[in-house]
């Protein structure tokens, strides 16, 4: 193999590297519209909570916990919360949890 094509070669899985991660990630933006839809009513549109035993988000209340650990909440409810299985995917659960972050 001529340097130059192994050279391309390894630039080109890097850049698959690179990209793998970002074609995963979380969609914020459909995180906002499934939270102004579902969690809106409790948890306030800009995450100042409008029921009383509801965190703020805008506070940053409850926030500090893995995606994974805010992910088991969310499906399976918590207090006066539903648990969100059947109705939202892990996938949409997590494009909420990063809009989550987006409030404080
Ligand atoms: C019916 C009102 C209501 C709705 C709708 C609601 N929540 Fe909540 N949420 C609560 C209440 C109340 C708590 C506190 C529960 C407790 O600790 O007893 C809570 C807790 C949480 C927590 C903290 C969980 C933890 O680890 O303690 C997160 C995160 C959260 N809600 C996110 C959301 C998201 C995202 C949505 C929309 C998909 C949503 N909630 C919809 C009322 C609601």
């Amino acid at each position: 193999m001529k340097p130059a094509s192994f050279r391309a070669q390894t630039l080109a899985a890097l850049c698959g590297l690179l990209t793998l991660p970002a074609a995963h990630a979380a969609d914020m933006r459909n995180g906002g519209r499934i939270y102004n839809v579902h969690c809106a009513g409790c948890h306030g549109a800009d995450g100042r909570s409008v029921m009383p035993e509801a965190p703020n988000f805008a506070r940053g209340e409850k926030l500090m916990q893995s995606d994974v650990a805010l992910l088991s909440a969310m499906r399976i409810g918590r207090g006066a919360m539903p648990g969100y299985v059947g109705i939202l995917s892990d996938r949409e659960i997590l494009d909420v949890v990063s809009f989550l972050r987006t409030l404080r």
